[in-house]
């Protein structure tokens, strides 16, 4: 099913885009939202990493958030964090005003399907609520600025490909400009929060862009989500809990190539234009399990021994459970306008980028407890600031 891009077109898009960067000496100040999550904290490394940029990190520190994927950047010129609810006007305002941001990333969210279904009111709350006060607060601050300045303002809405709602096997994949039909709260809330930004652009000419991005994996993901839930549970010997026969389809981006793209969309993107960024490796839940379970097998062959030496491999932990209600089944993306207009194309294979991310989860898989109700918290002895160094 798995679908990759030709070695060709990668090197064109490396060869074509990654020199202007290196290059511009410009250097540009972006304020992100949700620094200190799983996207937020990999595009924070990258946009300091390119030297281009300096950061603003606004993050409330959910459950969700991971501070020490942020390693040592507190000590790193160019870099600051202030810990703010976007939903909190004032406090957004003193941060537009202190550090008078050139563009905002806007990666803030609470974004796990499951807990929507059981409390959409905190989602209504950050995704909606959230992003109208950030819209708002930002446009002022926009509005303030010289000519040159506002014209090279920009604000990215980082959004996923679960507004546009589910596709039968075989629908051609989803193009920008689809219309959107959200089918979880989460995705209803995230539909919503794209319609603001949308209208900002079109009532008020606030230059805004936004990305639909496929799911994403990586290091540093909160154990909730499919792979580092899986991965936690198998290195314990629990159960491996799939929806129903696990057929449904998502299409899998690394979480690096996600955050390349947002700065390509960034420093290249058309204001009031939206892009999708897509690995194009779309693979059935239980076959993204079962590739998990085999590398899981080469890199810790010792938690196959603790449960019975010699015993099953870990693809017999798997269990199917109740499906989730809604479940869309399948996500498909064509991300043909990022590659031709950004050059952006995923650099990670599912193979590598998985091989890379249960390498880490296995070094890291003593930060995290069970939370008593079936998920993972971080260990409150290993403490929250160093639960994922
Ligand atoms: N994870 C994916 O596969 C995926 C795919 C497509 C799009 N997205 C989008 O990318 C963005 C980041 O997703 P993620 O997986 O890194 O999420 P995450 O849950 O790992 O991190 C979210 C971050 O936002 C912060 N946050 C939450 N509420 C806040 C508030 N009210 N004020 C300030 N900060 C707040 C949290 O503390 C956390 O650090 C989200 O907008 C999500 O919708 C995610």
């Amino acid at each position: 099913m798995a679908k990759m891009p030709t070695t060709k077109a990668k090197d064109f898009a490396m060869r074509a885009w990654l020199p202007t960067r290196q290059k511009a000496n410009i250097v540009m100040k972006v304020l992100v939202t949700g620094g200190a999550g799983f996207i937020g904290s990999a595009l924070v490394h990258r946009l300091l990493a390119s030297g281009a940029f300096r950061v603003v990190n606004v993050d409330a520190l959910t459950y969700a958030a991971c501070p020490a994927a942020l390693g040592s950047l507190s000590d790193m010129p160019g870099y600051a964090f202030e810990q703010v609810d976007i939903c909190d006007q004032p406090a957004l305002e003193a941060v537009f005003e202190q550090h008078r941001p050139d563009a905002v990333i806007h990666a803030a969210a609470e974004s796990h399907v499951d807990r929507s279904i059981g409390g959409p009111a905190g989602f209504v709350q950050t995704n909606l609520v959230g992003t109208f006060t950030l819209l708002e607060v930002a446009r002022a601050y926009w509005s303030g600025l010289d000519q040159a300045a506002r014209s090279r303002f920009r604000f990215l809405q980082v959004s996923t490909d679960e507004v546009f709602g589910e596709l039968t096997e075989g629908q051609e994949a989803t193009v920008e400009g689809a219309s959107y039909s959200p089918n979880s709260p989460y995705a209803a809330t995230k539909a919503g929060a794209d319609h603001l930004a949308r209208a900002w652009f079109r009532t008020y000419g606030f230059p805004v862009m936004i990305s639909h991005s496929a799911n994403n994996y990586g290091p540093f993901q909160f154990p909730e989500k499919l792979i580092p839930l899986m991965t936690l549970n198998a290195l314990h010997g629990l159960p491996l809990p799939v929806y129903g026969e696990g057929q449904q389809i998502r299409d899998w981006l690394y979480v690096d190539d996600h955050a390349e793209g947002l700065v390509r969309i960034l420093e290249h993107g058309k204001p009031g234009q939206s892009y999708n960024l897509a690995g194009g490796d779309e693979r059935r839940n239980l076959e993204v399990v079962e590739a998990l379970c085999e590398q899981l097998e080469e890199l810790a062959p010792q938690g196959r021994a603790a449960r019975s030496a010699g015993g099953p491999g870990y693809m017999s932990l798997v269990q199917s459970v109740a499906d989730r209600p809604g479940h869309d089944f399948r996500y498909a993306m064509d991300a043909g306008r990022a590659r031709d207009e950004l050059g952006w194309l995923p650099a990670e294979t599912f193979h590598r980028g998985l091989q890379k991310t249960l390498a880490w989860y296995v070094a890291n898989a003593g930060r995290w407890e069970k939370d008593g109700k079936g998920g993972w918290r971080y260990r409150r002895d290993v403490g929250l600031s160093s639960a994922c160094e």
